[in-house]
């Protein structure tokens, strides 16, 4: 895989106008658009196939849950929307997971396409340890054991990767092998501001520890010249 397609762009914009800019300016420096719920709920569904249009692939961070049947459909309108990457939560349990991967299948076997690459989130990495037991009534798991479960079982049913913070990349590689894909956000450059992000990885340190794709925002889009923001850091992947 070449430097420039580890990198996910955030979209974290609420317009299309701001969101296409963004795409036409640095679709020859990453590899992968993210869109989340802040832009996939502003402007709809349309923006990915805008973006494909465009030459950009999409990752759609809607981090589905719910029972097998809905999550499984919802993987269908994935594939038809022609996205490249998209997430569950690994909270919904096997079956929903192996709903999906198997409708996916057939969707995409009817489509003549290649599937979309199916991502799990574990634990949010906003939960801390007392929020798990306090609010989620699990108090006899470190977060990094049960992140490693998850993974597990996600990869059990059929899901290609996760989501992770950049602490559980060793942890998840050691247990899950070289083809599981992973995928981390808190990535900062040594030369940008951490922002709100707190236990934050530079985009080389990821890549050693094993991370296929970094997602990375405001370092490149807030930059003064973001083309020059994510070439800067194409060339650190790449030394
Ligand atoms: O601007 P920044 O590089 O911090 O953007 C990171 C992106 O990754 C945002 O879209 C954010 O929602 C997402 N993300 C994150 N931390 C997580 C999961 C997702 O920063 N644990």
């Amino acid at each position: 895989m070449q430097a420039r397609d580890r990198i996910v762009l955030a979209l974290d914009v609420d317009t299309r106008e701001k969101a296409i800019s963004l795409v036409r300016e640095l679709a020859e420096y990453v590899g992968v658009f993210k869109v989340g719920m802040q832009l996939y709920n502003s402007v709809g569904p349309d923006i990915v196939k805008e973006i494909n249009q465009l030459g950009g692939k999409v990752f759609v961070d809607l981090k589905f849950h719910d029972i097998p049947n809905t999550v499984a459909s919802a993987g269908r309108v994935m594939a038809r929307l022609g996205c490249h990457m998209f997430n569950v939560h690994a909270a919904g349990g096997r079956e929903m997971m192996q709903s999906l991967v198997k409708e996916l299948k057939q969707e995409s076997e009817l489509l003549g396409q290649a599937e979309p690459i199916t991502l799990a989130v574990t634990v949010l990495t906003s939960i801390s340890q007392e929020q798990l037991a306090q609010d989620m009534f699990i108090q006899d798991m470190q977060i990094k054991d049960l992140v490693v479960r998850w993974a597990n079982m996600a990869q059990e049913c059929g899901i290609n990767g996760v989501v992770c913070s950049p602490q559980e990349i060793i942890a998840i590689r050691q247990a899950c092998g070289p083809d599981f894909k992973i995928v981390t956000p808190g990535i900062r450059p040594a030369w940008s501001e951490a922002n709100d992000q707190k236990r934050i990885t530079t985009p080389r340190q990821a890549l050693d520890m094993g991370a296929d794709y970094m997602v990375i925002g405001r370092p490149i889009v807030k930059a003064a010249d973001p083309a020059a923001a994510a070439q800067r850091i194409i060339d650190e992947l790449e030394e």
